[in-house]
């Protein structure tokens, strides 16, 4: 089932996605979260940050799995999605830094790729599964292609991804030309799924996504077969919807 929440405002945005985090932990606080980087979840972020000092959310108990990394980026790169989450969550609350699992894709990218999908199977279905979504219909970083992968593995971007990540490097070179990341079927295995856009620039995706038919040419599509989607929006990325 789709359920689709569209706001007005950032702010709301914001509240709504850090709302669901929040209740998910108060209800169980040993909650498996999957977790997203890019520009869209880090004020879902901070907002949890600022529950987490008002005392509203606790991850002492929590663990996080994150759905993807570049492959080649040591974990201190400061464009690493490991430095991602360190900067806009896991340093400002009290989650313990042996419970945040993410691919480690610097130094060897294969074993890190069987490695990660024993720890998601050891996690069994993991409870919420955040997703931010490119603008060419890719979630975590499983591009559009004629076969998608179920599981882990390490994925060549597309060049539009990588135009699209180029705004957080000094040059466009330097954006790495792969990425490891959670395969499909591991996203879809999670209880429940939070997708989220914003702007105008995803409107067109974010409509194909949900309404257009089922296609790996837009793996964002087959979330429409999960039973427990919420679609959370601004107006302009929801316009079509
Ligand atoms: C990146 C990440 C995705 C993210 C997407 C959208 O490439 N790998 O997990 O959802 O692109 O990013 P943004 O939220 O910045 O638009």
């Amino acid at each position: 089932m789709l359920n689709i929440l569209k706001v007005d405002h950032e702010a709301q945005f914001n509240d709504i996605g850090a709302g669901i985090v929040a209740s998910l932990l108060q209800t169980r606080p040993q909650a498996a979260l999957g977790l997203a980087t890019g520009s869209t979840p880090v004020g879902i972020y901070r907002r949890l940050v600022e529950l987490y000092r008002e005392g509203s959310v606790n991850f002492s108990q929590a663990r996080t799995y994150n759905l993807d990394e570049y492959v080649g980026l040591p974990a201190d790169h400061p464009q690493s999605y490991r430095q991602f989450m360190e900067e806009h969550l896991f340093r400002h609350v009290n989650i313990l830094p042996h419970n945040t699992y993410i691919p480690s894709g610097s130094e060897n990218p294969e074993a890190a790729v069987t490695e990660y999908d024993r720890l998601l199977e050891q996690a069994g279905p993991l409870d919420l599964q955040i997703l931010g979504l490119g603008h060419n219909g890719h979630i975590g970083f499983n591009e559009p292609a004629n076969k998608l992968h179920s599981r882990t593995h390490i994925v060549a971007l597309d060049d539009r991804t990588r135009e699209a990540n180029a705004r957080f490097f000094r040059s466009p070179d330097e954006v790495p030309t792969h990425a490891i990341t959670m395969g499909i079927a591991s996203i879809l295995h999670a209880k429940q799924i939070l997708l989220m856009a914003k702007g105008e620039d995803k409107a067109e995706i974010v409509a194909r996504a949900l309404k257009g038919p089922l296609t790996t040419h837009c793996p964002a599509s087959l979330l429409q077969t999960h039973p427990n989607v919420t679609i959370l929006v601004d107006a302009k990325a929801g316009r079509f919807i």
